[in-house]
């Protein structure tokens, strides 16, 4: 068998890692650096950071192929396909930051047998940019598309790999394919920028198929339609799809409000008016705060309230709470005067100084004893679990608002509640 090529990954977050344990897994000698020593020390001892099913049995099991460290030469010295996975996070003008990628690019230094293959979302043209200016160094761009709480699942089975790469660099974008072949998935060789534009206009479509949703939820509150029989019958259109069509509080996460905003702000900068993903934004943002006016509706004013809030995850199986429904649901209800309880199984510690003055529970059963109302923010399982008649004891009014359309329904009404999900 033919030796497989080492690689090298530049950044060990949540895609840095999955990518190096991953290829680790598939046979490649993998050198993952990163510059904080205590990261570095820590993963070497097997230990993973973040919540992510199946990655830390496979940092573990792929130990002997993975070589964490510091230092940028040894990763140079041994491989030549370097990718790039370091945070690109958003400015407050809504542009990428890239200061990071660029400190990447600077630190390569020059070389025609070295090529950085760009995972971090940047934008359209960046390849371009870094390409012009360092004609030396190999450049592909090949987006992430994984999903937090699925990544490696999805790293191993991709709906599709897009491999980009510029006059200069098409040698090392096919031997970037390559390393992807074995995964049988296919694969879109392309130019650079068509594939940076792959990236954000997927993620941007994904965002607007919620936003769509959400407002057909909406409508059809006042129109007596049920969103979930909508959403079926929609689904079955195989143009349409059945998938991210799931009416709820709005979406959230690292990635689509970031890359939305990303590419609004990128047609901005050309002098276009994104008039579409304008609107998408401005859905989203109502959609988290409807749930004060629902709330107000079965309870009047929310002055010294008590209220519950499931779920501080921006989606369940993930610890990670950026751009979370429940933050500014927490922060809203304080400005009406409510007291807000908040409890997540996995996610509280990340959420604890987020969440202003509100009370932190420890179970789900301690957020709700006593409340005026619950609202459920993120479907983790146990929420399902719950005994409702116990649920119903313990609170002071039995208000539900069912925030992703997770919850039964007629047991929550048998048990007393009132019950109000989204869009039915
Ligand atoms: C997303 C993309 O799916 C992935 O391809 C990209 O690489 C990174 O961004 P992720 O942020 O992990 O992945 O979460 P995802 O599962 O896509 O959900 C994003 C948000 O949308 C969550 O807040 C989720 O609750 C919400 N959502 C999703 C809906 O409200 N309705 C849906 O039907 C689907």
């Amino acid at each position: 068998m033919a030796e497989k090529e080492p690689i090298g990954v530049i950044g060990v977050g949540w895609v840095g890692l999955v990518t190096a344990a991953c290829f680790a897994d598939l046979g490649h000698e993998v050198y993952a650096r990163d510059v904080i020593q205590e990261k570095v020390d820590s993963l070497t001892r097997g230990e993973v950071p973040i919540h992510e099913p199946g990655l830390a049995e496979l940092v573990r099991k792929n130990a002997a192929r993975l070589h964490f460290t510091t230092d940028m030469d040894e990763v140079l010295e041994n491989a030549h396909l370097l990718f790039c996975c370091v945070d690109t996070p958003p400015t407050y003008s809504g542009d990428a930051d890239l200061s990071r990628v660029e400190k990447v690019v600077e630190e390569i230094g020059d070389s025609t047998d070295h090529a950085i293959v760009m995972k971090s979302t940047v934008p359209v043209g960046t390849g371009r940019a870094i390409a012009r200016k360092r004609v030396d160094v190999g450049y592909v761009s090949c987006p992430e598309f994984l999903k937090e709480g699925s990544a490696v699942t999805d790293f191993m089975h991709p709906d599709r790999v897009v491999v980009g790469a510029d006059e200069g660099s098409e040698e090392f974008g096919k031997r970037v394919a390559a390393l992807y072949e074995p995964l049988e998935a296919p694969i879109v060789m392309t130019d650079v920028a068509s594939a940076e534009m792959v990236k954000l206009a997927s993620n941007a479509f994904l965002a607007t198929k919620i936003s769509f949703i959400n407002e057909i939820a909406n409508v059809s509150e006042e129109l007596g339609a049920d969103v979930q029989e909508v959403a079926k019958g929609m689904g079955l259109d195989e143009r349409i799809g059945s998938q991210f069509l799931r009416a709820g509080i709005g979406y959230g996460g690292s990635c689509f409000p970031k890359d939305v905003s990303a590419l609004k702000q990128l047609a901005g900068n050309t002098g276009y008016h994104f008039q579409l993903l304008t609107a998408v934004i401005e859905v989203n943002e109502l959609q988290k705060r409807r749930t004060i006016g629902k709330l107000q509706k079965h309870l009047g004013s929310l002055v010294g309230k008590e209220i519950a809030l499931l779920g501080v995850a921006f989606k369940p199986d993930t610890d990670d709470v950026r751009e979370a429904t429940a933050l500014v649901l927490a922060a809203r209800l304080q400005g009406e005067g409510a007291h807000v309880r908040v409890y997540d199984p996995v996610a509280i510690e990340n959420a604890r100084d987020m969440l202003g003055g509100a009370s932190i529970a420890g179970s789900a059963l301690e957020a709700i004893d006593g409340a005026d109302a619950a609202v459920l923010v993120t479907e983790w399982s146990e929420f399902a679990e719950l005994d409702w008649n116990e649920v119903r004891g313990r609170m002071r009014q039995a208000v539900l608002i069912d925030g992703r359309n997770y919850l039964p329904r007629e047991t929550l009404e048998a048990a007393g509640f009132a019950y109000e999900g989204v869009g039915r």
